[in-house]
């Protein structure tokens, strides 16, 4: 029996704006018992470098492995190669449209097919702003095949103060639907405050 002890995880980075809560993803896993396995699209590493203060390689040393977007001989483009599925996280509504039609122009698109077909969680954190209806029945397409869309909205009902915090919320979020529970930021605990003012625990 093929052994997977802790999980393996499918990160796509693509070209939307918000790579850093790719980052911060991967930050979050690494030395974990999760195993990373990150693919980015050529323009998710180009905004990357516009939009972080990281180099392509030190996000790379982040995950456990790596693979050129061109790779459609990786282990994640089979469904043999054991995963507990993918998060394409930013995910361009270039991406969500190939995988919502099936095509393989790259490895994420790819991998992402390969989870559809063997019925694995693959969740979407896809961003854009404003919607139109294309990418909104691509959305609903997914969702009716059991992929989970988590746009990026920010939560306001734990008072973020810094933009750590809202990206945290995010990611912590994307991680739950793995059942990777990081407690990064504080969870919901039913209690209401007034005037903006956090309850004290
Ligand atoms: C700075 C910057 C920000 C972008 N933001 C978005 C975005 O929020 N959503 C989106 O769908 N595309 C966005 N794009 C466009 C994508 O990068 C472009 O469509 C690309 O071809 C996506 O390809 P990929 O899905 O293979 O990464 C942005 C591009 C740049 C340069």
């Amino acid at each position: 029996m093929a052994a997977m002890d802790g999980k393996r995880l499918i990160v796509g980075i693509t070209g939307a704006t918000g790579s850093v809560y790719g980052v911060r993803l991967l930050e979050l896993l690494q030395g974990s018992q999760v195993e990373t396995h990150l693919v980015m699209s050529k323009w998710g590493g180009r905004t990357l470098v516009h939009e972080t203060p990281y180099t392509l390689e030190q996000i790379k040393q982040m995950a456990t492995c790596t693979y050129p977007e061109s790779d459609q001989g990786a282990a994640i483009s089979s469904g043999s190669f054991l995963t507990n599925g993918m998060v394409v996280i930013p995910c361009s509504v270039r991406t969500l449209s190939a995988i919502a039609h099936g095509h393989g122009d790259h490895l994420i698109h790819r991998a992402a097919d390969v989870i559809l077909k063997e019925r694995r969680k693959l969740v979407l954190v896809v961003r854009e702003a404003p919607l139109n209806d294309i990418h909104l029945e691509n959305m609903l397409k997914l969702s009716r095949m059991g992929v989970v869309i988590i746009p990026p909205v920010p939560a306001f009902y734990n008072h973020p103060r810094t933009i750590d915090d809202i990206v945290n919320q995010t990611v912590m979020r994307v991680l739950d639907q793995f059942d990777i529970h990081t407690d990064v930021v504080r969870r919901w605990q039913g209690v209401m405050s007034v005037h903006g003012t956090p309850a004290q625990s």
